[in-house]
């Protein structure tokens, strides 16, 4: 890995020079924007819930406040010889309290107070405070709002001073309707300002804290899949406790891990094409030893005429060897050309190629319906089949179950979307040892002269006609391989509905 210092992956990558409108605007779209839009909503609906309830309470003690005023012009009459006043000190009360008339109805016969002009107005409304409930307060003090500027209205309450007794005024409704406009109005300018610098700062905050660390997130994950074996675009971690820290460290880890892995790969493949290298160059040498040793198996020779034979099939297996591994070093097999293949035919070619349509030890089944056809690049499907069922024959002629006659069985069917086709065998079944590797190349072999290829060539195929190869089952009663092949039904399937 290269050790060259991190590229920034800062905050700044973004175009510098948009404008606040620009920014606004792009900001709307924004998470953080759409936080901002939320809060404020929600700061706004907030004072929306405070606001009705004051603003009727508001109105409540304005009356209430008009109402003691009265009271206490109401009393000058108490004091005054015969519970008269003038005309002059009339209007000078009911102008200091702003009403125009004022009654204290008394608990007892007789005892009632009244100060009033000679014509006070009749009200439209009136209001009583001692059995107003709080949303009846809510109504009124609306109705105030929307329709009080013009009107008169009465009001009753108890008398402070006197218990048991009723004050009623009768008022102009409009300087309450105005108090409460104003009264609304700062209300609205409070909420607003609140509401914005609650906005701004949670903006800012989550900026901060959250959306400018995941942007960076963000930028290294994509600048490291269009790089991804520059170690200058790997993340640097904060040393953050939360859930972005988290996210940073486990992206850290995730881009070390992934560029290791594929400077692995890059080293593996250069080293492929080395003993690739070897191999073919090997190969030619064995050919020339094999020319020699075919002019040595003519002498005569006794000694010769023994360890000969030992010499040639040791050189054919090294050419074999050499043959396998170049061809698994080639590019990829060619993707598939899928048609429509008789089975039971090409199961019929591999038992006449591998010779057993009349083998002494081996009974050879070919269990599939002559109508049975799949779905698959009839070539390698045959290098598949091939595969699988030279493997039986090696492992039926290498352990054969004593009193047993040997078995290779092919058999087919259609399930769903799937066409299997399974190869059984009744050996030894496959070792133990090898059964977690069984796939993988050059591993497992524990076939004299295998390589360990046949079964990782035959998946390779298999997978790229979107099949699977598995071993279904093994052990004493033999070993049974299934391929599974999507049929054209399917593969069209998956095409439309991804
Ligand atoms: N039907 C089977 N019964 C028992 N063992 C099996 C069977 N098929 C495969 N094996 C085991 O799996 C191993 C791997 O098989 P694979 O075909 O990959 O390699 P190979 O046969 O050894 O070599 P080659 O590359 O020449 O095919 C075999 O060596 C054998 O031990
Ligand atoms: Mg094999």
């Amino acid at each position: 890995m290269t050790s060259s210092a991190p590229i920034e992956i800062s905050g700044q990558e973004s175009p510098q020079h948009k404008s606040l409108l620009e920014r606004l605007v792009a900001a709307r779209h924004s998470l953080s924007g759409r936080v901002m839009s939320l809060t404020l909503l929600v700061v706004l609906l907030a004072e929306v819930f405070i606001y009705v309830p004051s603003i009727a309470n508001y109105r409540l003690m304005w009356l209430e406040q008009r109402l003691a005023s009265a009271q206490i012009a109401v009393l000058a009459l108490e004091e005054a010889p015969e519970g008269m006043v003038s005309e002059d000190l009339t209007d000078e009360l009911l102008r200091n309290a702003n009403v125009f008339s004022v009654a204290l109805r008394s608990a007892t016969f007789g005892d009632d107070l009244y100060l009033s002009k000679d014509m006070p107005p009749e009200p439209v409304v009136w209001e009583d405070l001692r059995s107003l409930s709080v949303p009846g307060s809510i109504v009124n003090a609306f109705e105030t709002l929307f329709r009080g500027k013009g009107r008169n209205m009465g009001v009753r309450g108890a008398a402070k001073f006197r218990p048991g007794s009723t004050v009623e005024i009768v008022i102009d409704e409009t300087p309450l309707c105005a108090a409460m406009i104003d009264y609304s109005w700062n209300i609205l300018r409070l909420s607003l300002v609140i509401g914005l610098a609650t906005a701004l700062f949670v903006y800012f905050s989550l900026m901060r804290l959250t959306i400018r660390p995941i942007e960076r997130i963000t930028r290294s994950m994509e600048r490291f899949r269009q790089h991804p074996d520059d170690s200058r675009y790997i993340i640097e971690a904060s040393d953050r406790s939360d859930e972005v820290g988290r996210t940073e460290r486990g992206l850290y880890e995730m881009q070390c891990d992934l560029q290791a892995a594929l400077h692995q790969r890059a080293r593996l493949a250069e080293l492929g094409t080395a003993v690739s290298k070897i191999n073919h160059d090997l190969r030619n040498i064995l050919t020339s030893a094999q020319l020699v040793s075919d002019q040595l198996a003519r002498i005569d020779d006794p000694k010769v005429r023994r360890l000969g034979p030992k010499l040639f099939s040791a050189i054919d297996r090294a050419v074999d060897l050499c043959t396998d591994t170049l061809k698994y070093g080639r590019a990829a097999e060619a993707s598939p050309h899928i048609s429509k293949v008789a089975l039971h035919v090409l199961v019929d070619d591999v038992q006449t190629l591998l010779g057993l349509e009349d083998h002494k030890d081996i009974t050879f089944v070919n269990a599939v319906d002559e109508t049975t056809s799949v779905d698959a690049d009839q070539d390698q499907l045959y290098r598949i089949l091939m595969n699988l069922v030279r493997n039986a024959v090696q492992a039926l002629t290498i352990a054969a179950v004593e009193g047993r006659r040997s078995e290779i069985r092919v058999i087919a069917s259609e399930t769903g979307a799937m066409s299997a086709i399974d190869i059984c065998d009744n050996g030894p079944g496959v070792p133990e040892t090898i059964r977690g590797d069984l796939f993988k190349p050059f591993s497992t072999s524990a076939t004299p002269g295998g390589t360990g290829l046949g079964l990782a060539i035959a998946r390779e195929l298999t997978e790229a006609h979107g099949g699977t190869l598995e071993l279904v089952s093994s052990g004493g009663e033999g070993s049974c391989f299934r391929i599974c092949l999507p049929t054209a039904r399917a593969v069209k399937r998956a095409h439309v509905e991804p």
